[in-house]
């Protein structure tokens, strides 16, 4: 599919591409499209079970992860920039997932523009994150990765309430509450450049959340659920492990992503 003529092939394309590097490129390429009207309809292309993925990193289950310590050394650094390299890579195709997976005609024009920012900024992310990887002598691909999230989408793949209670609720907000202790190891370490990265990182996955919730709020309202209520029931059945505190109450309140949804699941 070598131009895409909707938004919906468009997102099958990039969770098509294997290369990261092409995933970024295509993400930033057809968003833009999208912003000036070049890709004029939804359409109705179906995204695939998995994405495709080239053949490094190998992929573990989230229980077989070695361990790691702090980031006290420049191998433990590269390890934190891998992992976060490895969850913007995946966000990047969570985003362009739900746009081809639970398009409806019935759905808003601002719902689309959301989640198809969401991808762009994720792309960046993954850009960013594997430029400092390239800086300290790595590359994305060097260590093995865990399957954690992907796993999360396929057991929502049913559902737009459940993936959005899932994925931006449950998995973006965690990444609001461990990302400032991230940046604090790398502070310490001196490491300006990957501070920064993770800064932007930070403040723009506060919109991810708030997009999460707007659009979890909406579903609720179509479907006369209280959404409160909702999420604590969709976590409980989807994300088993439970939510994990201490929570960055912070910036879940800067995404309007109220206590009462999260607080004693
Ligand atoms: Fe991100
Ligand atoms: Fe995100």
């Amino acid at each position: 599919m070598d131009h895409p003529e909707t938004l919906t092939e468009a997102a099958c394309a990039v969770l098509n591409s294997p290369a990261p590097a092409e995933k970024v490129v295509l993400s930033h390429r057809y968003a833009a499209a999208w912003r000036d009207g070049g890709l004029g309809a939804i359409g109705s292309a179906r995204p695939p079970e998995r994405p495709a993925r080239l053949a490094k990193p190998a992929l573990k289950d989230p229980r077989d992860m070695p361990r790691r310590r702090g980031a006290g050394s420049l191998a433990n650094r590269i390890a934190l920039l891998h992992a976060v390299a490895h969850i913007e890579l995946n966000a990047i195709d969570l985003a362009w997932d739900l746009i081809a997976r639970f398009a409806a005609p019935d759905l808003p024009r601002a719902f689309f523009d959301d989640w198809v920012a969401v991808a762009s900024q994720e792309a960046t992310h993954h850009a960013l994150v594997s430029a400092r990887l390239a800086a300290l002598g790595s590359a994305y691909g060097d260590l093995p990765a865990h399957d954690g999230l992907w796993q999360a989408a396929q057991g929502t793949a049913h559902d737009l309430l459940a993936r959005l209670a899932i994925v931006p609720l449950v998995l973006e907000a965690r990444g609001l509450d461990v990302t400032p202790e991230m940046i604090e190891k790398l502070r310490r370490q001196e490491d300006a450049a990957s501070v920064a990265a993770l800064e932007t990182i930070y403040r723009e996955e506060v919109e991810h959340v708030a997009a999460g919730e707007r659009w979890f709020r909406f579903e609720c309202a179509r479907r006369g659920l209280d959404p409160v209520e909702t999420y604590r029931e969709l976590v409980r059945r989807y994300h088993r492990g439970g939510l994990k505190p201490p929570f960055n109450r912070a910036a879940r309140d800067k995404a309007g992503f109220a206590a009462a949804f999260y607080e004693n699941v």
